[in-house]
């Protein structure tokens, strides 16, 4: 039996095309699946579309179109991104299908009888544009009157409606004592302590129902209310992994999150779990944004980058790699275009690439295009070794671009050492090390491309079948297996373009 995994990334909004944030969050939560599976796990990868709720039904109206046609045409566009991407998730969600209606009732009936709801009126402070409530405490007056988010900057409208409320209160004792007991919840380690202060400066209980418009749920038994979207979307990780009947992969191994929705998925949904008795997630883990300039990108902004046009102009391998590797996993991080093309040039086209390309013309050239025979000395076996227990420990930290950069300084090893030794004036001099430096180099492309499958899987699998590895057979194991002289080889050609 395979150990199971389960990661999700935050289903998104559609009430607008996917931008580079969006797809950065997908492709990092990619590269960790894609790393479990080379590990043996089997995985469940999640993603998907949060369609419910106010600014939904706004953007449709302005679409002139039913909400549920709205969502239809865009999260389309979601569905395509998995694919233009060249996601590995194992499901799509969209929360207005039946089986997500149906698992969200069931929670709430439960959160009922264990008596943790009740009907009161709501009046505060509500944004749209982030689906939250705010408390008075993290408002802002503008000259023009109107107020927002001091955080997310967002406008804020006062609210005052009936509605069912979660007893969020209850929970303050019981998750600062979860927090303590679970130090790795919470990552990366900065975010944590912005949740714990959050949660010990006090638990006010939650709204959870709203009866000014209609798009979303209906509450079990009072039609009038439909579900705050929030309770709504959490619940999407339950639905997919088929809680109430299979319990698939349950509980959740890892959200994949941006750091702007941390609240939601460390403080009210291990709260919304807590009280319906259900296991909780093992890890939220809160990235950085994609900067645009120095702001947040997002489409009220205006300063959105496309993901397809870049990866038009780049590749998508290209724009995976730089991402992972570039963006530190945690923090925020800048896209820009000079950068991109320095990283490609040098990492992928001037390092791995020409490594790749020197070595395979010489294996054409002098060894029939097969694995030529070898005699590793000692120092050489050493410069060839790659640690997966560095790695795994580097990736079970989350640290993808310290794995990144890990292998890419390996590469570098190697092309020195092809460098120093000269195999291409050695062959001239008939000397039978040879053979031996271009094994040894052909050895270290494998681990290399094993290594950058989750990052680069495009590439990767191009490479290795050039080598003889079939993509259903790439795994970790791999590194520590040097391939059989006489192999047969075909060449890879040109990997990686190089941009002026
Ligand atoms: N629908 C909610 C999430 C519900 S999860 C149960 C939502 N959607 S969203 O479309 O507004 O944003 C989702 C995620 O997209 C963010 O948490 C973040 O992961 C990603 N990003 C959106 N803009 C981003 C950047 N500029 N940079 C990096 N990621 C960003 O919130």
């Amino acid at each position: 039996m395979k150990k199971s995994f389960y990661i999700t990334t935050p289903i998104y909004y559609p009430s607008a095309k996917p931008h580079m944030g969006h797809a950065y969050s997908s492709i990092s939560a990619d590269v960790i699946a894609r790393y479990k599976r080379l590990e043996g796990y089997d995985v469940k990868f999640l993603t998907g579309t949060d369609e419910h709720g106010q600014k939904i039904q706004k953007s449709a109206i302005k679409e002139n179109l039913s909400p549920i046609d709205f969502c239809n045409k865009i999260s389309k566009v979601f569905l395509d991104l998995t694919k233009q991407l060249n996601l590995s998730n194992t499901d799509f969600i969209r929360t207005t299908e039946t089986r997500h209606v149906e698992t969200v009732q069931k929670l709430w009936k439960i959160l009922e009888k264990n008596n943790k709801i009740y009907l009161s009126k709501y009046s505060g402070w509500y944004s749209v544009s982030d689906e939250a409530y705010y408390s008075e405490e993290e408002i802002e007056n503008l000259e023009n009157g109107k107020k927002i988010c001091r955080a997310t900057g967002s406008i804020v409208d006062w609210v005052e409606e009936e509605s069912f409320f979660f007893k969020l209160s209850e929970f303050q004792q019981p998750l600062l004592t979860f927090y303590e007991k679970n130090p790795n919840f919470i990552q990366p380690e900065s975010r944590k302590n912005e949740v714990i202060s959050f949660v010990k400066s006090g638990l006010k209980d939650l709204s959870i129902s709203r009866t000014t418009f209609d798009w979303g749920i209906p509450v079990p038994g009072n039609d009038k209310h439909i579900m705050y979207v929030w309770l709504d979307a959490l619940t999407n990780y339950l639905t997919a992994a088929d809680f109430f009947d299979k319990k698939s992969f349950w509980p959740t191994d890892i959200h994949i999150i941006g750091k702007d929705i941390l609240r939601f998925h460390a403080v009210y949904w291990p709260a919304f779990l807590m009280a319906a008795d259900i296991p909780l997630p093992k890890k939220v883990f809160g990235h950085g944004w994609i900067l645009s300039g120095d702001e947040k990108m997002s489409k009220s902004k205006g300063n959105i980058l496309d993901p397809i046009e870049i990866i038009d102009e780049f590749g998508l391998d290209e724009i995976r790699y730089y991402l992972m590797k570039e963006v530190i996993y945690g923090l925020d991080g800048k896209i820009n275009t000079d950068n991109l093309k320095n990283c490609i040039n040098s990492d992928l086209a001037n390092n791995i690439g020409n490594l790749s390309q020197r070595i395979f013309t010489l294996i054409n050239k002098h060894f029939n295009n097969k694995v030529p025979d070898a005699k590793l000395t000692k120092e050489e076996s050493d410069l060839l070794r790659i640690s997966p227990d560095l790695l795994k420990k580097i990736m079970d930290n989350l640290e993808i671009h310290n794995y990144v950069r890990e292998v890419v300084a390996y590469s570098s090893k190697i092309n020195k050492y092809v460098n120093d030794e000269e195999p291409w004036a050695k062959i001239k001099n008939f000397d039978n090390r040879v053979g031996t430096i271009l094994y040894l180099a052909l050895n270290a492309l494998k681990n290399i491309f094993v290594l950058l499958h989750p990052i680069m899987p495009t590439k990767s699998e191009k490479f290795l079948s050039c080598i003889g590895i079939a993509k259903e057979n790439i795994s970790i194991d791999l590194i520590s297996k040097n391939l059989e002289s006489n192999t047969e080889l075909t060449m890879p050609g040109l990997l990686f373009k190089k941009h002026i």
